[in-house]
C-alpha cells in the first residue's frame, strides 16, 4: 500500500496567484520522490487552474469537502461530477470542522457514497472530542463515527477510502498526539473495520494521522506512530514544510 500525504489548505490562501506559488513549489520537492500519494485540496475556487497549470503527475489534488448529492437544488454545493470533471481526484470528507457546522454521520455517509459513484477517493475524518482514559467512552464514539459513516460501503469498496485519523483536541494545537497512542488508535480502527469487513480488508486499509503534523514531528511520528501517512493543515500551506513531510513519509 502507497503511503499518502494529502495536505488541507483550508480557507487559504486569498489569492490564486499565491495558491499557484504553493503548487509550483511543493511541486519542486517531488522530483525525487517515488512511491507515495501526495494530494494537496485547496479551496474549490482555485482547482481548475491549479490542475490546468500543473503538468507533473507527481501531485494529485483533492476537494476539502463534496455535496452529499449527486444533482439537484443544493445552492452553494459543489458535485462529485463536478469535482471529477476539473481533474481532482481525492476528497476530504467529514473533517471536524465541517462537523463543527453541523455535519451528521448519515450526511458524511452520503458524501462517502456520491464520492465513491465518482471514483473519487475518500479521506475520511474521524475523532474524538476528548479522550477519557478512565472509561475508554472515546473508543466506542469513534466507533460509531466508523460505522456510521460507512453505512453505504462494502467491502470492495473499501480499498477506495483511507480513514484519517484526527483527534479534534490536536488539529490546530501546539503539540501532535503521541506517536505511541497514534500507533494504539490506528489498530484499533483496523480492528473494527476488521470486525465489519472482514480481516483480510479491514487490515489492508490506509490509516492515516492528522493534528499538528509538521516538519519537526514528522520523523518520530512516521518512526512510532506506525501509520501510512498524515494530513498537516497548516504546515500545507508551506511547500519547505510539506516537502519534508512528504520526504520523511515516502522513506518510511
Ligand atoms: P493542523 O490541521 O495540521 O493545522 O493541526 C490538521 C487538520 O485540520 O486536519
Amino acid at each position: 500500500m502507497k503511503k499518502l500525504v494529502i495536505g488541507n489548505w483550508k480557507m487559504d490562501p486569498s489569492d490564486s496567484k499565491s495558491a499557484l506559488k504553493i503548487v509550483k513549489g511543493v511541486v519542486k520537492g517531488l522530483s525525487k520522490i517515488k512511491n507515495i500519494d501526495v494530494v494537496v485540496c485547496p479551496p474549490f475556487l482555485f482547482l481548475p487552474e491549479l490542475v490546468k497549470k500543473t503538468r507533473s503527475k507527481k501531485l494529485q489534488f483533492g476537494a476539502q469537502d463534496i455535496a452529499a448529492f449527486p444533482e439537484g437544488s443544493h445552492t452553494g454545493e459543489i458535485s462529485g461530477v463536478q469535482l471529477k470533471t476539473v481533474g481532482t481526484s481525492h476528497a476530504i470528507i467529514g473533517h471536524s470542522e465541517r462537523r463543527a457546522l453541523g455535519e451528521t454521520n448519515e450526511l458524511i455517509a452520503q458524501k462517502v457514497e456520491t464520492s465513491l459513484q465518482n471514483k473519487l477517493h475518500v479521506v475520511l475524518c474521524i475523532g474524538e472530542r476528548r479522550r477519557d482514559e478512565s472509561n475508554g467512552k472515546h473508543l466506542e464514539f469513534l466507533k460509531t463515527e466508523l460505522l456510521e459513516s460507512l453505512v453505504h460501503v462494502d467491502e470492495k469498496e473499501l480499498k477506495n477510502i483511507t480513514i484519517a485519523y484526527e483527534p479534534i483536541w490536536a488539529i490546530g494545537a501546539e503539540e501532535a498526539m503521541h506517536p505511541e497512542q497514534i500507533h494504539e488508535m490506528s489498530i484499533f480502527i483496523k480492528k473494527v473495520l476488521s470486525e465489519k469487513f472482514g480481516p483480510e480488508s479491514g487490515m489492508k486499509t490506509r490509516i492515516i494521522y492528522g493534528g499538528s503534523v509538521n516538519s519537526a514531528n514528522i520523523e518520530e511520528i512516521m518512526r512510532d506512530g506506525h501509520i501510512d501517512g498524515v494530513l498537516p493543515g497548516r504546515a500545507s500551506r508551506d511547500p519547505k514544510e510539506f516537502n519534508e513531510i512528504v520526504r520523511v513519509v515516502a522513506e518510511k
